[in-house]
């Protein structure tokens, strides 16, 4: 194989997790993170470019001989970043603008997963212009709760589950009001509450084939027994119990290959990685909803289980040849703690010291997100989302030891950070 000089999109837990896996590849040349964080500057190189800015982005592509971009956030997926390549004649991992609406456009995920048979939330769609309507079928709604959704990408707060006809009215109110939901919000979906534990399936496809890689579960809330408000993502640990071999089978066989055939019949077929988040219900696993990349933190569950070369892995999707990839996952348990800033994910101070005196040892990783670097060169939080911790473990209780012994060697001002992640998991055993 020839070495690639990669180009690798973001700045997250995710993107630190990623450009590990990347810097580890002996197919890999020089590495550049766009923006990155001072945790990737020291796997390769970061560059100042806008994610926004395709052309600046293709320029830097065409002076610096990349021949593999990888993209980890939705938006730029969203935006088109992969097409405007493609267009260019370049390489690149994630899915075409078509394919992203999975995760785009809730409405059009909810119907094609109704005209394919996937199974899902009983949902209805509203158009902004047909407000009144939606406020009419609150009203008239018996069963509660609802969940009401704004269509577009809303950075996880386009969201309500209302347990109330009044909860679900105030809902409506914000997402016609807030100016940060309006252009998410042009269209509204209102669906079914699914009962049940949520889990997340990781997908890698070449747009036919796919490979399932994980089950992660993600700790959305910011509190400890899933209290509070939603986060990004608090921790994750995996494989997670709750999906044993005969329901990864059901979930692979009744929604994941459901989900990229459909893909396929659309003409729209989807490369890259299938996030499918999931409610395992008393009648069997339903979607949730579906992502197009790499979840974060989940990401950091599962880089260090893939034994497979992620270069190859990515190329192979790229160029539609998964089917002769020997997928390797390691055996062991994994389990990710987020150390975030007081006060997230409402408002929170930045520019905190940030001491890391973790020991040295084999399967313990400390992922940088929102973090910069100082006049002096000192690390500081610059996020919400300050670092990640991620620890092995043959069994998952040994996981999630070692992961909160390991976050004793992290310190900084107003530092907060779950104290219950993988306890889920541990009741399933
Ligand atoms: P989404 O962005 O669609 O994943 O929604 C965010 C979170 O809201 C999910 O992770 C669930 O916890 C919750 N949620 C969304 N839709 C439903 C639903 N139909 N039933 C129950 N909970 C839901
Ligand atoms: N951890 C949730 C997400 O990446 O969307």
């Amino acid at each position: 194989m020839e070495i690639q000089n990669i180009l690798l999109i973001g700045s997250g837990g995710r993107e630190h997790a990623l450009a590990y896996a990347i810097s580890k590849s002996p197919n890999t040349g020089k590495l550049f993170i766009a923006p990155g964080n001072p945790g990737t500057a020291d796997l390769g190189t970061n560059v100042d470019l806008d994610t926004e800015d395709f052309e600046g982005i293709l320029e830097f592509i065409e002076q610096e001989e990349i021949t593999l971009t990888i993209v980890g956030p939705e938006k730029p997926l969203v935006d088109g970043l992969v097409d405007f390549l493609e267009d260019e004649e370049k390489l690149v991992f994630g899915p075409t603008a078509g394919a992203a609406r999975l995760e785009g456009s809730k409405s059009f995920a909810k119907d094609i997963m109704h005209k394919y048979g996937i199974p899902t939330a009983e949902y209805l769609c509203f158009e902004r212009h047909e407000w009144t309507r939606a406020v009419e079928h609150i009203h008239e709604t018996q069963h509660w709760p609802r969940v009401i959704k704004a269509d577009g990408l809303a950075a996880g707060k386009g969201v309500f589950v209302c347990d109330t006809k009044e909860e679900a009215l105030e809902a409506l109110e914000i997402l016609q009001n807030d100016p940060n939901l309006s252009t998410a919000s042009y269209r509204i979906v209102i669906e079914e509450f699914l009962k049940g534990e949520e889990v997340s399936v990781f997908v890698i496809t070449d747009g036919n084939d796919s490979k399932i890689l994980f089950q992660a579960q993600d700790h959305k809330r910011i509190g400890d027994g899933d209290t509070g408000l939603n986060t990004g993502g608090m921790g994750a640990y995996g494989p997670a119990p709750l999906v044993d071999e005969a329901l990864l089978t059901k979930i692979d066989e009744s929604i994941v290959r459901p989900s990229i055939d459909a893909m396929v019949s659309e003409g729209t077929p989807f490369k890259g990685v299938l996030y499918v988040g999931l409610m395992i219900t008393e009648d069997g696993p339903k979607v949730v909803e579906y992502n197009c990349r790499f979840g974060d933190p989940e990401c950091q569950v599962i880089i260090p289980a893939l034994k497979t070369d992620i270069v190859e892995l990515m190329l192979a999707s790229v160029h539609g040849k998964l089917e002769y990839i020997n997928l390797e996952i390691d055996s062991g348990y994994y389990t990710c703690i987020v150390a975030a800033s007081k006060g997230y994910p409402l408002s929170y101070e930045k520019g905190k010291p940030i001491t890391i005196t973790i020991p040295e040892q084999e399967d313990v990783f400390c992922f940088q997100a929102g973090t910069t670097l100082g006049e002096d060169g000192r690390l500081l939080t610059h996020g919400g989302r300050v670092l990640n911790v991620v620890a092995k473990g043959e069994t998952l209780q040994e996981s999630i030891d070692k992961a909160y012994e390991a976050m004793k060697g992290i310190q900084f001002e107003g530092m907060y950070f779950r104290k219950d992640i993988g306890a889920k998991g541990l009741r399933r055993l």
